[in-house]
């Protein structure tokens, strides 16, 4: 049913859970010693699918978090301004080493609000993980420190993203027909 808005799978399951562990494996790497606080900081709701599937993937210990946040308007394009919705709740954060789980970076702004925020706030550490990357829409200037998958200017939704809402559950990443959005 929500497939037939779908014009082309852009990134298959195959591909999403070879990049998960990748990128699961990086993460263990580098948090393995000991004195790592590492809190994996959700970003919700459209990192919710890669959160899950990393979080499993990981053998260090880890605490889990989330803040939701929001950047795009409405519609495909980036707001700019991010607002948070919600935020965290925790006594503890100068002893947290914060890895924020982004679905995909696009101008930056969220990446690198968040970032200064939590250091603002005294985090002990602050990285930052993305499934995806659109480096040509990039405004501000911000590299990820782990970075899944890099893709072309297009509108993508599945694997937790979304159009309207719509689209979060499905399996893949994929491009979404413009007539749906143009409508
Ligand atoms: P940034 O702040 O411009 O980097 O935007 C990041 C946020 O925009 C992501 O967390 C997504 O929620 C949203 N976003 C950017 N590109 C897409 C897309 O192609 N599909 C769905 N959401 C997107
Ligand atoms: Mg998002």
């Amino acid at each position: 049913m929500l497939r037939k808005d779908i014009e082309r799978i852009l990134i298959s399951e195959e591909e999403l859970d070879k990049t998960v562990s990748r990128l699961a494996e990086e993460i263990d790497r580098d948090y393995s010693s000991p004195d790592k606080n590492l809190v994996l900081l959700c970003i919700l709701k459209g990192s919710i699918t890669f959160m899950g599937d990393l979080m499993k993937k990981l053998h260090v210990p880890v605490e889990i978090d989330c803040m939701k946040v929001s950047s795009y308007g409405s519609g495909t394009k980036s707001g700019g301004a991010v607002k948070i919705i919600l935020d965290i709740d925790r006594p503890d954060i100068s002893s947290c080493d914060f890895l924020i789980i982004e679905d995909i970076i696009d101008s930056g702004n969220t990446l690198s609000y968040l970032t200064g925020y939590l250091m603002h706030k005294g985090a002990r550490s602050v990285r930052t993980c993305t499934l995806l990357d659109k480096p040509s829409r990039r405004v501000v200037d911000f590299t990820p420190d782990y970075r899944g998958i890099e893709i072309p200017d297009e509108f993508v939704v599945g694997y937790g993203l979304d159009y309207a809402e719509k689209y979060r559950t499905l399996p893949f990443v994929g491009i979404l027909k413009p007539e749906i959005y143009l409508k």
